[in-house]
């Protein structure tokens, strides 16, 4: 490889091992990745260079809704790419309308803006919750948010963000975000102030572990935003578009948000996301905000395709179903004392496991051909595409009673 040109190098066949060599020599390290090379996908199934195959229980950290590759993407991709992949953001497109349509119909959500990735959406829900503060609450600026709830990555949304090994990175974080406990209406209520204009919440907080909010907790945040005029937002990137059983996660609970944002799935593996506003907050004036990408053509039409797939394959439903039966299989681990409290929605779930095991029983899993999720230490966190089926939750199951019965 050393002897190639650049043209031959970029284009040449390379072994694992060197593309492995390669990663390691130009990628800025983040993230302690296994020695594999990911490939293709296809279904439930993605694909190694050396041909091995895995079943896919992230599920592209809760992306691939429809599975990897799925005609429907592909169709609309290829579809649209011929036609008009970029316009500007200063024209309006046609998939671009039909999305904003479709998601506002689904949701019962008056106005859409669209972005590309979940942190990018809620910073847009920041700013309409700002703008409201600006406008109509005397300057209000300050955003109540959950301990340990998870929001992005971009400066504001580390903020935002309730992670505790965020604390201290990154200073100085960006002002004017409050962290409470989730659960706790008094300390949310004491957290109020003349300052605050919105509070932001995931429904069930994934990162954090897949712990899902009480309804009456819930119905209290809504009753402190209405007293108060305050913007209620709930970031749905992970729970929203059918993960949790229902088309949004907010409907488990009967009460809705002012603004809602949604990422993900949304796309199926397309870099997509959108934040949806009732009409009060359609706030913003010319400037306020927008972005090179916004609404264009290539991944509206990736997001048009994806959920009217997911919508006629009445997909949540088919989460229901299958994630009920994956805590039934979880169930008997528990009993047997390799794992401790499975839980969750639909097809996001979560298990804890004894200290210090996460990580080998991923890497355990990995070599036995299923990929799994480790979150916050002790927590396994299972976000298969939507379209598992009991065959794959059994394939599931057995491979990760093998790997906990070796480690233990
Ligand atoms: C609830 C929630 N919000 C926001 C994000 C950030 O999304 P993205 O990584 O697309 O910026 C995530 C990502 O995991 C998430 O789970």
């Amino acid at each position: 490889m050393e002897n190639l040109s650049l043209q031959e190098k970029t284009t040449a066949a390379s072994t694992t091992a060197e593309l492995l060599q390669a990663a390691r020599k130009h990628l800025l390290f983040t993230a302690n990745r296994p020695d594999v090379v990911m490939s293709r996908g296809q279904g439930m199934y993605i694909y190694d260079t050396e041909g091995r195959s895995y079943l896919d229980f992230v599920g592209g950290w809760a992306v691939n809704a429809l599975g990897h590759s799925p005609s429907a993407l592909r169709n609309a991709l290829a579809e649209q790419s011929a036609q008009l992949v970029l316009a500007s953001p200063a024209y309006y497109n046609e998939p671009m309308i039909r999305f904003a349509e479709l998601l506002t119909d689904i949701s019962g959500m008056d106005k859409a803006f669209f972005a590309s990735s979940g942190a990018e959406a809620n910073e847009c829900a920041v700013k309409l919750a700002r703008k409201h503060g600006a406008m109509n609450l005397d300057g209000a600026y300050e955003i109540i948010t959950m301990k340990n709830g998870f929001h992005g990555r971009t400066l504001a949304m580390m903020s935002a963000t309730g992670k505790p090994q965020w604390k201290s990175l990154f200073e100085p974080k960006v002002d004017g975000f409050i962290h409470v406990p989730m659960g706790d209406l008094d300390a949310c209520f004491a957290a109020v102030s003349n300052r605050t204009c919105a509070i932001m919440l995931e429904l069930v907080q994934g990162e954090g572990g897949v712990h899902a909010v009480n309804e009456s907790y819930l119905y209290g945040l809504r009753k402190i935003c209405d007293m108060y005029g305050i913007a209620l937002i709930f970031d749905e990137v992970q729970t929203g578009l059918g993960r949790t059983g229902k088309l949004f996660a907010y409907e488990h609970y009967g009460i809705k948000p002012d603004i809602l944002t949604l990422g993900k799935g949304i796309g199926g593996g397309y870099p997509l996301s959108a934040t949806l506003t009732n009409e009060k907050f359609d706030l913003f004036q010319p400037g306020d905000q927008g972005g090179t990408y916004i609404g264009q053509p290539l991944g509206m039409a990736a997001g048009l395709a994806v959920v009217r797939e997911l919508l006629d394959r009445r997909l949540a439903d088919n989460a229901e179903r299958q994630g009920k039966y994956v805590l039934s299989k979880l169930q008997p681990l528990a009993g047997h004392g390799l794992i401790r409290d499975p839980r969750g929605l639909g097809l996001l779930v979560a298990f804890d496991v004894a200290e210090g095991v996460a990580a080998k029983l991923a890497a355990r899993c990995l070599d036995l051909g299923l990929l799994i999720n480790v979150t916050g230490g002790s927590t396994i966190r299972l976000m298969p595409p939507l379209i598992a089926e009991k065959e794959h939750i059994d394939e599931m199951a057995a491979v990760l009673t093998a790997a906990l019965l070796e480690i233990a």
